[in-house]
């Protein structure tokens, strides 16, 4: 019998109630859509404890709301067990990659870290996912983790042949 393969996703931002949140909800729903839930354990997490135990920012749930799309996370923060426990750990930007990396002990937890945009057709390289905290631009985010959700589900199941 096939061994069932369970491939584990972590997106990471900085205060986890805008971007990752966003990024983890959209690509949960990706999954379903694809028929691939039990294929796929999915959280996020944020770099700092700022708003650890917190739900995401109102207009981040609002903004996904009005979308179909349900965020019930709960804030925490990245920790080192993290690189073990997840095979792909998501950065939504170049601050929260150099974070994430200050906790890889070797090569193998290193290249388990990307930045989330860096499969979406057409974004610029290094392309990453603009803090709405202050910008208010919640429904470009939004639209960004669609984009970059989709191309990271069509990588993922090409290389994890699911
Ligand atoms: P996030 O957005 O990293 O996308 O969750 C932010 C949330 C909180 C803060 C900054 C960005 N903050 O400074 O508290």
């Amino acid at each position: 019998m096939k061994q069932a393969t369970t491939v584990r996703v972590l997106f990471v931002c900085l205060g986890n109630i805008c971007r990752s949140p966003t990024a983890e909800a959209v690509f949960r729903r990706d999954v379903e859509r694809a028929g691939l839930a039990r294929a796929f354990e999915i959280d996020s997490a944020g770099t700092t404890a700022l708003h650890a135990g917190e739900l995401a920012h109102h207009d981040t749930r609002a903004c996904a709301a009005r979308r179909g799309v349900a965020i019930t996370h709960r804030a925490r923060r990245f920790v080192r067990e993290d690189l073990a426990r997840f095979d792909h750990v998501l950065a939504m930007d170049h601050e929260n990659l150099r974070a994430i990396l200050l906790h890889a002990v070797d090569d193998a937890a290193r290249a388990k870290v990307k930045m989330f945009r860096a499969l979406e057709h057409d974004a610029p390289p290094d392309a990453e996912v603009p803090d709405p905290y202050y910008s208010g631009r919640f429904d470009h985010v939004f639209e960004i983790c669609e984009r970059a959700s989709a191309a990271l589900l069509a990588h993922l199941r090409e290389r994890h042949g699911i």
